[in-house]
């Protein structure tokens, strides 16, 4: 099946996909509803597309990831793609190749569409300057994560019939994530109340100048939340420590059944994952009837593909070939 056979309507127009905050709320509806038509037309995922078929997707990986990476390849190749996956822990980039250097290579192995994470904020745009392929960001340090914003708001979506009108918490980590910006871009662009929440270090007051409330008391809000999405404290990328203890974090920002009981009924329980059970939420809430994190996981396939099937349609057509 070609992408063309799918009833693909709504504005789209980029060669690359850098983050969801300079795309309009046309365009990601675009997003949205094509990944609804891919589920529809694969059954969840799992039938074979043709649409990218002739076309190599490289996954540059220069951080960690579970989820992402096995999901970009997943997706590539349920839609026809041959696929490459680089690993900067055995690459030359030890023998002091650089970045640029390392990316000009691959590409020159006739690489169509190359899906990036790096732990330097920009290091995807940087790609999108030098190279002819198309560049997903997978993750660029603190800044943006355009498909798992995606997947998110799908998600709460698909739950919830739509995205406007409804108020979404984001808890936790919101200075060092990039899951809290691309989320903060996407839902108030589709008319989402967006409220962030968390230890007062941890979540900056100029991020009020993105259309987000900001509250440091989770009890305060929960009940008038529709999505609570969990976000992981990026140790990692901390200087420094923000909070006292990781127990008093929990105490006072994990979701535990005593705060199910005190929210919405149906309220819907996101994290992007990787979970700390205990930590972002107790074990009986990530595994319970609220949480909708597996559902996360799966429907980034969807998204995945929808999004490459775009870049795709872009890059061929820019090459001259057949959409
Ligand atoms: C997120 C990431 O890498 O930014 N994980 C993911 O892609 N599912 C969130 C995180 O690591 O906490």
């Amino acid at each position: 099946m070609q992408i063309s056979e799918l009833p693909l309507s709504g504005p789209w127009g980029e060669r690359h996909l850098l983050g969801l905050e300079r795309l309009t709320a046309a365009q990601l509806t675009t997003v949205l509803d094509l990944a609804e038509e891919l589920e529809r037309a694969t059954a969840g995922g799992s039938e074979r597309l043709s649409t990218l078929k002739g076309l190599v997707v490289a996954n540059l990986f220069f951080e960690n990831s579970t989820r992402t990476r096995t999901s970009f390849s997943l997706a590539a190749r349920r839609l026809g793609a041959d696929t490459v996956d680089f690993s900067a822990s055995s690459s030359s980039l030890s023998k002091g190749e650089t970045f640029i250097d390392t990316a000009l290579t691959i590409e020159a192995m006739g690489v169509d569409l190359v899906v990036c994470r790096h732990k330097t904020p920009g290091a995807p745009h940087l790609l999108s300057r030098h190279l002819r392929a198309g560049v997903l960001n997978a993750g660029d340090g603190t800044h943006e994560h355009p498909t798992q914003g995606l997947l998110d708001i799908y998600t709460i979506r698909r739950h919830r019939g739509r995205i406007a009108g409804l108020t979404v918490a984001l808890v936790g980590d919101i200075r060092h994530s990039r899951v809290a910006r691309s989320n903060i871009h996407g839902l108030v662009k589709l008319g989402a109340r967006v409220i962030v929440c968390g230890p007062s270090t941890l979540v900056p007051t100029e991020i009020r100048q993105l259309g987000v409330e900001v509250a440091w008391n989770l009890d305060e809000i929960l009940p008038e939340v529709d999505c609570v999405n969990l976000l992981r404290v990026q140790f990692e990328r901390q200087r420094g420590a923000f909070f006292p203890s990781i127990a008093e974090y929990a105490e006072l920002f994990g979701m535990n059944a005593e705060r199910i009981r005190r929210a919405r009924k149906d309220l819907l329980v996101l994290a992007p994952g990787p979970i700390n059970r205990g930590v972002e939420l107790t074990p009986d809430v990530a595994d319970g009837p609220n949480s909708v994190i597996l559902d996360q996981v799966s429907n980034g396939l969807l998204i995945r593909m929808a999004c490459l099937s775009l870049l795709a349609r872009e890059r061929r057509a820019g090459s001259g070939g057949a959409a």
